[in-house]
């Protein structure tokens, strides 16, 4: 079937059915907007598995998601919407492009989550936004933001105890909403959630298992991931 959108580490394919995308999880792992590149045989299984798992948890928690049902190792069907640009970043505490924004030492926990936007635009090497440049530049209306935050700031509490009681602390993440054309425009969580888009630390020792292995050169990638992935499906299937 035709391949609609390859991304860095997914590609989406038309399917019979109008209205559903099949949606692939790639082995290839990219940072710092694509500057760094290497392939890790299995990131695609694991991460296609965290992202069932955690979606279906949201779904059961009333968050309407795109995900319709699992496909096969690497693949998941899901609504055809139409995606919103923006990267909604949630966080906890403070790493990465915050430790740098603000001076604050990675590590430290934010007086409450923070959400921030940023525009899906690799030419720009995805800039932050305020929400009226989102406004401004159509990307999004006032309404749809203040919906799409409060949304974040829920699925930041259901993800939040749902990792801690799995073992894990979430440090931050990013989410993608998009418009349901059949479902009276309705926003609904799309793209993925795995540890290519979290950051996430064991809870008693503080060890990253997340993408940051990767972009810091720890080693282990996989490890880290096969972790999550082990950890949180015992948990969904305990709860
Ligand atoms: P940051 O500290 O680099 O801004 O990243 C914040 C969170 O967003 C972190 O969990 C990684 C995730 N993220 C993505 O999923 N895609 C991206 O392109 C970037 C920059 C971050």
């Amino acid at each position: 079937m035709d391949i609609l959108y390859e991304g860095k580490a997914k590609r989406l394919y038309a399917t019979a059915h109008p209205s559903e995308l099949r949606m692939e999880f790639k082995d290839d792992a990219t940072a710092f907007n694509g500057l760094k590149h290497e392939v890790f045989a299995g990131k695609g299984r694991i991460n296609k598995s965290i992202t069932l798992t955690l979606f279906s948890f949201l779904e059961a928690a009333g968050i309407p998601t795109h995900l319709l049902r699992d496909e096969d190792e690497t693949r998941l069907i899901v609504r055809k919407i139409e995606i919103i640009p923006i990267e909604f970043v949630v966080r906890n505490v403070v790493a990465g492009s915050l430790a740098q924004r603000t001076g604050w030492a990675e590590g430290t926990a934010l007086p409450e989550p923070l959400v921030e936007f940023y525009y899906k635009n690799d030419a720009l090497g995805d800039p932050m936004l305020a929400p009226d440049h989102i406004r401004v530049m159509g990307l999004a209306n006032a309404e749809e933001v203040d919906r799409i935050r409060s949304l974040c700031l829920r699925i930041n509490q259901l993800l939040m105890g749902f990792m801690q009681d799995a073992g894990f602390r979430l440090i931050d993440f990013k989410l993608e909403f998009g418009r349901d054309g059949e479902r009276q425009n309705q926003i609904v969580l799309a793209d993925e959630i795995s540890p290519d888009t979290c950051r996430i630390h064991d809870l008693a020792t503080d060890e990253i298992l997340d993408k940051d292995r990767f972009r810091r050169d720890l080693g282990g990638v996989m490890e880290g991931y096969q972790r999550i992935l082990e950890a949180i499906r015992n948990h969904a299937a305990q709860r």
